[in-house]
């Protein structure tokens, strides 16, 4: 199940280090896979994710009204097993169509919407052609044709644990969800760290276009298209369970422990050997010499999957009042976590954006911590905050409000909606069924899934097409408000750096 062979295409690492730390991840990985077999049935597991239909329905059980017809998941097709469905798209859109109220959204999506026009842009005049689509299977893991609601799935390479695997379950979510109106579709997923199309190549005038290549981040020097990532879906290697469940269980959590009565320091716990600004930030952590206000814990997997992660549930971590954001080897799924606390964010000055990343500013959803100077930044933000309380909880309630009501599975969705439709008009081709796929639908996946793995699917499957269209995509920036929304951001974490630089000059004197 976890086999995971070092394949040179998952070894784009600037540095033997992280070579290594692949290869104790791996390592480790096995040793899940071990453990997973021994301790499948672990309380923690049991109670959260039975394996039974029953319990798994009551999990994701919502106010749908009985009238909709719900969308089967037919482990038995006929005598045929973990097949897809013959009139699958055909009962989708039937069903749609006994839905009443199938209207038009008249909800504006959120601001993070706006930058799929950027992340297309390269392709606005030229289209994207066949052509250009197939130079993306360079790097790609799989690539993905859907042609009349069906989807198809040409495999190049597995991707590491499970990505490609929920990022594959969440595109077939998306066409149970709004079945027959996505356009046909042909794109290629890269399910690796870190971007690759480097903007450069692509800038002298009589550059080739870009090859569209879907990937979880990307940053300023690339043009990678930023896809949500698997763990929207679960991540079942190291427990993260579905987003709509894990938010809920966030909310609560946030109930359990007020700001006020929260420890007035900064908390990060997570794997410091993906990367070297991580092993630097853990100089920051208290001692008996010195105190920089953050109290820092190495996760240790081994540990926390004997123990049927019992210590790394996300839910059990908003007990602080400051919580810290650091990249790994690129960006981390564990931005949406932090944010999601009450806690006020300090956030490490990051290389990378995801989907929704770009629209976060400083000092409105988070407190920007220089990238050279971590352990003074921290400090200073933490004795900034225990002086100004009100404004602390205002920011850190900002960043709550946004990921628990602008960043739900109901936007996910839409935001992938959105991008693959923009990205279906810029086709300059119609998309045919290639002939090295198989059929894929959740059938396919479910059916012969099992473990945690399964109970994520289940979990997270959508069971009724949506009963009104997607969220209105907000127009592009012009370029006047995109220039103002880069300076603002730049500006305001030019402030907070010059109160830290003029606080830390005068304890000098
Ligand atoms: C399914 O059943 C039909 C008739 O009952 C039979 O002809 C066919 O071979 C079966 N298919 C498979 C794959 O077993
Ligand atoms: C959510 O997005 C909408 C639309 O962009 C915006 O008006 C609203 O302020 C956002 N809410 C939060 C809590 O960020
Ligand atoms: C990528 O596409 C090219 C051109 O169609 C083809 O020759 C090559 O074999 C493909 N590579 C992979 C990994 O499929
Ligand atoms: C680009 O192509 C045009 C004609 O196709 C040619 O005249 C021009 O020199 C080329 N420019 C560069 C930088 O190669
Ligand atoms: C940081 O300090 C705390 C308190 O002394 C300790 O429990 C913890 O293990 C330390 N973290 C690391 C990564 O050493």
């Amino acid at each position: 199940m976890l086999t995971l062979p070092l394949k040179s295409r998952n070894m784009k690492t600037p540095t033997g280090i992280k070579i290594t730390s692949t290869l104790v991840f791996i390592f480790i990985l096995f040793f899940v896979g071990y453990i997973y077999s021994l301790h499948i049935d672990s309380p923690i597991l049991r109670n959260s994710f039975s394996t039974t239909s029953k319990n798994t329905k009551s999990l994701i059980q919502r106010k749908e009204s009985p009238k909709r017809l719900e969308i089967p998941l037919n482990c038995l097709n006929g005598n045929l097993t973990n097949t897809c469905p013959i009139s699958y798209s055909g009962t989708l859109i039937s069903s749609t169509k006994t839905v009443e109220n199938s209207l038009p959204s008249t909800k504006t999506c959120p601001d993070y919407f706006r930058w799929i026009h950027e992340d297309l842009w390269p392709w606005r005049n030229t289209g994207i052609t066949k052509e250009m689509v197939m130079r993306a299977n360079r790097t790609a893991n799989f690539r993905l044709v859907t042609v009349n609601g069906k989807a198809y799935l040409e495999m190049y390479e597995k991707a590491f644990q499970t990505r490609d695997t929920f990022t594959l379950w969440g595109i077939l979510q998306l066409l149970r969800r709004y079945p027959g109106k996505l356009p046909d579709l042909d794109l290629m997923f890269d399910c690796v760290d870190w971007p690759v199309v480097s903007s450069s190549e692509y800038k002298q005038p009589n550059a080739t276009a870009p090859p569209p290549v879907f990937r979880y981040c990307a940053d300023d020097s690339t043009l990678d298209i930023v896809f949500p990532d698997w763990s929207f879906w679960g991540w079942p290697e190291i427990n993260i369970k579905p987003w709509d469940t894990l938010l809920e269980e966030l909310k609560e959590g946030n109930r359990k422990k007020k700001w006020i009565e929260r420890e007035p320091y900064a908390y990060w716990k997570g794997n410091p050997e993906v990367a070297e600004t991580r092993k630097d930030l853990l100089k920051c952590n208290v001692s008996d010499k010195q105190d920089w206000g953050a109290r820092l814990y190495a996760q240790d997997w081994g540990h926390e999957i004997q123990k049927g992660f019992q210590q790394s549930n996300l839910a059990d971590q908003c007990t602080h009042r400051y919580k810290i954001y650091i990249e790994g080897s690129a960006w981390s799924v564990s931005e949406k976590y932090i944010l999601a606390c009450d806690s006020l964010t300090l956030l490490v000055k990051p290389l990378y954006y995801d989907f929704f990343t770009r629209s976060l500013e400083p000092m409105k959803h988070y407190w920007p911590v220089k990238v050279d100077d971590k352990c003074r930044s921290i400090k200073f933000a933490v004795d900034w905050g225990n002086r100004h309380k009100q404004k602390v909880q205002d920011i850190g309630k900002a960043s709550s409000d946004f990921v628990h009501k602008n960043l739900t599975m109901d936007f996910v969705y839409d935001y992938m909606f959105h991008l693959l439709n923009e990205y279906a008009k810029l086709l300059t081709y119609r998309p045919t069924i290639p002939p090295n796929s198989v059929e894929l639908c959740s059938e396919t996946m479910a059916c012969p899934a099992n473990g945690v793995e399964k109970n994520f699917m289940m979990a997270s499957m959508v069971k009724y097409p949506s009963d009104s269209g997607p969220c209105i995509m907000p127009p592009p920036f012009d370029p006047p408000s995109f220039r103002s929304v880069r300076s603002k951001k730049e500006q305001s974490v030019r402030k907070v750096e010059m109160w830290e630089n003029k606080f830390w000059s005068s304890q000098i004197k």
